[in-house]
């Protein structure tokens, strides 16, 4: 069960206050917690009790975050950004919105911080060549949550994850406020947002393309029909699917796992 929320820490409460009007939709509700299972959960079950959409819920530590393809992530007090959005986009705009968030939260990570944030497909966040941010997109047909997960100081994270990954504050050799970084990638996810709702997806891919350029050329693997398969990542297409380039053409894939070479 989930513990009632507690007042939002200062860290947080004043920086999203001063980014109060760029933030649109966005946080108009936000709900802290010290610890929950999964904040994707908890905002899971607000969005189907029919919460506006907006609500943004953040913890302190996870104890069961949730990564892409049934993956964990390592929440640990303190040393992260655990925050999960609801939204209720049209079928139109949901087609774009994982690849929206990717670019919203490399925006807010260069916003708050100055580092070279690039965004590999579908959306996971990297920076120097190591993931620093991911999101975990989940949704029914009247919502979607959106989870950020952003590395905020270089905690004992799982081996496997360490080698892998990096954080803000291990790339800037500096403390950070979370509540600036978090502010910055809501008020970016705020507007990429609005240009989807305006019907400017194109404005949304064009930025995603710029910033995966050190991403695309490069081979990727992924299994199709019990095999492996391997191409060089060529693209996304308007609807934010990959395209890949094999022996006999090109490939688009929507969804799924794509291991990066
Ligand atoms: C990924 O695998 O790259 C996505 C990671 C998403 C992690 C975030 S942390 C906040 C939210 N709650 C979760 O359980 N997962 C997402």
């Amino acid at each position: 069960m989930t513990p009632d929320p507690i007042s939002l820490p200062e860290e947080f409460a004043s920086s999203l206050a001063l980014a109060r009007e760029r933030l649109g939709v966005i946080a108009h509700r936000v709900l802290w917690y010290p610890e929950v299972g999964s904040t994707n959960d908890v905002a899971c079950a607000m969005a189907e009790r029919k919460v506006d959409e907006g609500l943004v819920v953040i913890a302190d530590r996870q104890t069961a975050g949730r990564g892409r393809l049934g993956r964990s992530w390592a929440s640990p007090v303190g040393a992260g950004i655990y925050a999960s959005v609801v939204l209720r986009p049209s079928p139109t705009v949901a087609t774009l919105l994982t690849i929206a968030a990717g670019v919203a939260v490399a925006e807010g990570i260069v916003a708050a911080t100055g580092l070279s944030a690039h965004v590999k497909w579908p959306n996971d966040v990297h920076v120097s060549g190591r993931k620093l941010a991911g999101i975990l997109a989940e949704g029914a047909v009247s919502h979607v949550v959106l989870g950020i997960g952003i590395n905020v100081q270089p905690a004992a994270y799982p081996a496997d994850v360490a080698v892998r990954a990096t954080s803000i504050e291990s790339e800037l050799g500096r403390p950070v406020d979370r509540g600036l970084v978090l502010a910055e990638c809501l008020a970016a996810l705020a507007s990429r947002y609005r240009e989807l709702q305006d019907g400017r997806g194109r404005f949304v891919v064009d930025a995603w393309r710029k910033r995966a350029a050190p991403m695309l050329g490069r081979r990727v693997e992924w299994e199709a029909a019990g095999e492996t398969q391997t191409g060089l990542a060529e693209n996304i297409d308007d609807d934010g699917a990959l395209i890949v380039k094999v022996n006999a053409g090109t490939l688009r894939i929507r969804s799924g796992e794509v291991r990066w070479l």
